[in-house]
């Protein structure tokens, strides 16, 4: 690993990493992670309740946590955001864009037929993943791309290898987070700087408030169809939990994975391997 010791590495002394979406369930336990490892964590969430309830639960950390109330498809708001951090640290080292998600009308079932789904859904689906993910690159990449530095790590899904069933605009819209991903980090490697990376995790199935109503059943809690299907298709035969996502994510935003750009990696407990056979 260059010259770089392990421990160096995942010190993140100093840094500053950006977490959209940082009230959610998986991304909180991010900023747990980067917190653990001496980052100033800025979390920008459109919901500042949340936002600040991640920053509380972060006390007793080294770094200058700051919650921001963000909605990552209001450019200028982001664009105020950078300038607000730029002026707190004297620069944004990392990105993460978590902010994303699928919405309940956008999903067929026996009450709405893929014909049916709403237009407004679909939209707020593909915009809240793909545009929420491109328009917070755009503002905080141009800062790194003046200073030659920097890293963003995207959130895609096991829905962009394969998609899964029922979930259409979801499952469009996280394909081209992978594919934006990859143009992204070449784009910053061959225009602005070497040292500027882009890469992304692709999360299996971690049982959060945004797949529940389609994993397990309401009234009795235990698996339905679908879920039972995820299990069996999952070698080690449990959901995650967001802490799995913490070791592969500071490795990509850390000088570890220096030479490591435009991957799209896989934390699935080995389902994206298993043929079924
Ligand atoms: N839960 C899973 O199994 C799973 C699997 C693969 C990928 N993912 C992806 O991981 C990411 C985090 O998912 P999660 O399960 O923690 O979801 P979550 O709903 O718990 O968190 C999402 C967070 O994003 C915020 N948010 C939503 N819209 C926003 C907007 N327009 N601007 C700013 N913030 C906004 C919400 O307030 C929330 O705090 C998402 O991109 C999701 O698609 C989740």
């Amino acid at each position: 690993m260059n010259s770089v010791s392990s421990a160096v590495a995942y010190d993140f002394t100093g840094k500053t990493i950006a977490v959209t979406g940082g009230g959610g369930v998986l991304c909180s336990a991010l900023c747990q992670a980067l917190a653990a490892c001496h980052a100033n964590v800025a979390v920008l969430d459109r919901d500042l309740a949340l936002a600040e309830r991640t920053v509380a639960a972060l006390g007793g950390t080294h770094g200058q946590h700051k919650a921001l109330c963000i909605d990552v498809l209001d450019k200028p708001a982001i664009e105020g955001a950078v300038a607000a951090l730029l002026a707190e640290y004297g620069a944004v080292d990392g990105l993460i864009n978590g902010a994303g998600g699928n919405h309940p009308q956008a999903t067929t079932n026996a009450e709405h037929s893929f014909f049916d789904l709403p237009l407004e859904s679909l939209r707020f689906v593909a915009e809240l993943n793909l545009l929420g993910t491109v328009l917070p690159s755009q503002c905080f990449g141009r800062a790194m791309a003046k200073r030659k530095q920097g890293v963003i790590l995207n959130i895609s899904s096991m829905n962009a290898f394969r998609p899964l069933t029922r979930i259409p605009a979801y499952s469009a819209a996280k394909a081209a987070v992978s594919n934006f991903t990859q143009w992204l980090a070449v784009h910053l490697a061959q225009e602005y700087s070497p040292a500027i990376r882009v890469n992304a995790i692709a999360p299996g199935f971690f049982l959060t408030e945004q797949n529940r109503f389609l994993l397990t059943d309401k009234a009795t809690g235990a698996l339905t169809p679908r879920g039972q299907a995820i299990m069996g298709h999952t070698p080690m035969g449990r959901f995650g939990v967001p802490e799995d996502l913490a070791g592969a994510s500071l490795w990509l935003l850390s000088p570890a994975a220096s030479f490591v750009t435009g991957i799209v990696l896989p934390i699935d407990g080995g389902f994206s391997a298993y043929s079924g056979v």
